[in-house]
């Protein structure tokens, strides 16, 4: 087994590797406090053992976050190191001054679902949800089933990028929300843009989440950077309302259990002028050819694809101003602002 140490945000850490990181690997993390103060370890069959130094209690902070109680949208407090990064965050603690209820970090991510910490419920989504939950579908996602998206006419993870960065310049050193990050594609180049203060990769499956964490766990340059993974519903956001500059979501609308609620959502937390941008798969034109149309019918049992007046209706019933979009073939991005 290799030892190194490794010195994050002030923090340092032993890190034991070990090789090999299979298909299936499962992330445990005991994690307790101790009377001085949280301690915490990693401990992953995909090889990092991150051992904290003891800290003082007053690298302790009590402090007002981001997050907010995804049952009472009330700000959360939180106990830990300071700095918005993942190591911090993880061996950070939060609760919610209203409710009392208590959050962790579950593996490498922050949980801020409302079921976080049930024991025996188990809450199942539909199918277009559940699909990305799986190890596989996690796995192979940034390895050939997104590069697929570019037969639809998505341009590509590069130039998406640079549209929807065109659209955020006014959000720029503000927070970005990248919802529905999967593996964290765009989260990893908005935290390396260094144009947020703050950028929080969201999704709701486990195994996309932790990918996200394989990505960017030897990347120096994002694992210390202002970048946190949270576990969330995009029908029940953890940020206080009106608290968010930017909101991304790429390639996600398609897959979300109501997409009115998850543009609500989007809205409450936006700050006035702050910028949305999404893109997703357009419903095929009933004049497109046969075989078009017939691939998009056994696609629609497991997605919802929406034609653009329908996206426009909904992001602007949802009470968004300013929508603009831009269309290549089945691919549309769209951008709206909060008023
Ligand atoms: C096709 S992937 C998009 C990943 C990435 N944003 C991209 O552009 O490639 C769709 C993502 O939506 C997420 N998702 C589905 N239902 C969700 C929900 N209720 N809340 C948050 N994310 C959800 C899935 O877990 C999946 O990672």
């Amino acid at each position: 087994m290799a030892t190194a140490s490794l010195s994050l945000n002030h923090h340092r850490y032993l890190v034991q590797i070990r090789g090999g990181v299979s298909l299936n690997s499962r992330i445990r993390v005991p994690t307790r406090f101790s009377s001085n103060g949280f301690t915490s370890r990693i401990r992953a069959t995909s090889a990092v053992v991150a051992e904290p130094e003891l800290r003082t209690p007053a690298q302790d902070s009590m402090e007002a976050e981001l997050f907010a109680c995804p049952i009472c949208y009330e700000p959360l407090t939180r106990k830990g190191p300071s700095g918005f990064n993942v190591p911090a965050i993880y061996r950070s603690g939060f609760k919610c001054r209203k409710c009392n209820k208590s959050y962790s970090s579950k593996d490498i991510y922050l949980d801020l679902t409302v079921t976080s910490g049930t024991k025996q419920y188990n809450e199942v989504k539909p199918a277009r949800s559940e699909l990305f939950r799986s190890p596989i579908v996690s796995f192979l996602y940034e390895r050939g089933w997104r590069q697929n998206f570019n037969l639809s006419g998505f341009p590509g993870p590069d130039e998406e990028f640079k549209m929807a960065q065109e659209y955020f310049k006014v959000a720029e050193g503000g927070v970005l929300v990248d919802v529905s990050c999967g593996s964290g594609l765009f989260s990893r180049k908005f935290a390396k843009s260094g144009a947020y203060s703050r950028v929080v990769a969201l999704d709701f499956s486990e195994n996309m989440l932790r990918q996200c964490y394989d990505f960017i766990k030897n990347d120096e340059s994002i694992i210390g950077s202002n970048l946190a993974l949270v576990r969330a519903d995009v029908s029940r956001l953890p940020f206080p309302s009106g608290s968010i500059d930017a909101v991304h979501a790429g390639a996600a609308l398609h897959c979300w259990p109501s997409p009115s609620n998850a543009i609500a959502e989007i809205n409450r937390i936006l700050r006035s002028g702050g910028v949305f941008v999404g893109t997703t798969f357009l419903r095929v034109n009933p004049s497109a050819p046969t075989i078009f149309r017939a691939l998009e019918q056994s696609a629609l049992r497991t997605y919802s694809y929406f034609t653009q007046e329908e996206i426009e209706d909904l992001v602007t019933s949802c009470g968004l101003i300013n929508y603009t979009s831009k269309v290549q073939s089945s691919f549309i991005m769209f951008s709206a602002q909060k008023q």
